[in-house]
């Protein structure tokens, strides 16, 4: 077979173990070639073909990024993005084609699959809000890093008797707050599933000031919104594809709280310093399982499916359970955040 392969959407640590999995399991088990092509579904638009051997894939695991290459590149939405997508499949004479993406790229991928191309997709988001898998490759190292710039405001904050406003991604849903926030011991986590009142948060930080603490963590997703009716003004900036631009919502919850309480209060943006760097263990386990999985799958004539995590096991979900949904956290997770405030 000649398999095709591609990175889609934002990258994240872990698509090199990814990639390596598939090529490593589909030139050793099966004899197959793996052809794949550069940033995204462009390249695929474009032509853009890199065959991948061995050599291309030593070294890799540790690194972060995608060797490939990646674009926000939506074919169903090009003019002529279709027809140049399934041109190149065909010159190519592409069997099957292996995405690696978040929720935009497999949404592509199910377009692609109803042209008739044999599909399989593997989840990659650190936002972790794929819907039909426990989790998606690069939510762990993300989760970290943001763990870990937590835990390094509290002890400045604590020095200078400071609110500390963090802002973490997540569009749609809050994995990165809800997790780095217990994780890291925030106070307050404001995540996109529960839009929040300001002037809560802001009686919370007074009274916890003038009871116990002279400093606070306050960790904002991205995609956190004000609750209709409340005191706060929010319009939140949007990118072409509906990325968010970062800090905005971060910068009015620092100024509320500034200006309601006269806290001395800072922001930090951690942006895409949560997308860099080396993939933790558990994402460069998941990416070589799930590359494995995509191989399996296409030599089995399993099309159509995306790998996914449940519990322990690797397990093959169709297209239609996936695409177009996200995947929210759960009320018993940010009830735990809200528990230990
Ligand atoms: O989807 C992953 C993500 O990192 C989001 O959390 C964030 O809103 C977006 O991508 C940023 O996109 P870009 O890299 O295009 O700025």
């Amino acid at each position: 077979m000649r398999i095709g392969l591609l990175t889609g959407g934002g990258d994240c640590p872990g698509l090199n173990a990814a990639i390596r999995g598939v090529v490593k399991h589909a030139l050793g088990e099966y004899g197959h070639s793996v052809i794949g092509f550069r940033n995204g579904w462009k390249g695929v638009a474009q032509g853009d073909v890199q065959p991948l051997g061995r050599s291309d894939i030593r070294n890799v695991l540790p690194v972060g990024g995608t060797l490939l290459g990646t674009a926000r590149f939506h074919p169903h939405s090009e003019d002529g993005g279709m027809d140049a997508v399934l041109g190149t499949l065909e010159a190519e004479r592409i069997d099957a084609l292996v995405c690696i993406g978040g929720d935009g790229t497999v949404h592509a991928a199910s377009k692609v699959a109803e042209a008739g191309v044999p599909m399989i997709a593997i989840p990659k988001t650190i936002d972790n809000d794929v819907v039909g898998t426990d989790l998606s490759i690069g939510f762990h190292t993300a989760v970290n890093i943001a763990t870990d710039a937590i835990d390094r405001l509290h002890t400045t904050a604590e020095s200078h008797n400071r609110v500390m406003v963090v802002e973490v991604m997540g569009r749609h849903a809050g994995w990165i707050a809800v997790n780095a926030g217990i994780a890291g011991g925030a106070e307050v986590v404001l995540a996109p599933e529960r839009p929040f009142d300001i002037e809560r948060v802001v009686k919370f930080l007074r009274h916890r000031h003038r009871a116990h603490a002279s400093f606070s963590i306050v960790v904002v997703a991205e995609g956190a919104v004000p609750a209709e009716g409340t005191a706060m003004d929010f319009t939140q900036k949007l990118g072409r594809f509906g990325e968010i631009v970062a800090g905005s919502v971060g910068e009015a919850v620092a100024n509320e709280i500034a200006q309601r309480t006269g806290f001395d209060t800072r922001l930090t943006v951690l942006g895409h310093v949560q997308r860099g760097g080396s993939p933790t263990p558990t994402d460069r386990i998941l990416g070589s399982r799930f590359g494995v999985a995509a191989v399996d799958a296409a030599a089995s004539g399993r099309t159509s499916v995306m790998t996914a995590l449940r519990g322990d096991e690797v397990q093959l979900v169709p297209f239609d359970e996936v695409a177009g949904r996200v995947k929210h956290v759960p009320d018993e997770l940010l009830r735990v955040a809200d528990a230990l405030a």
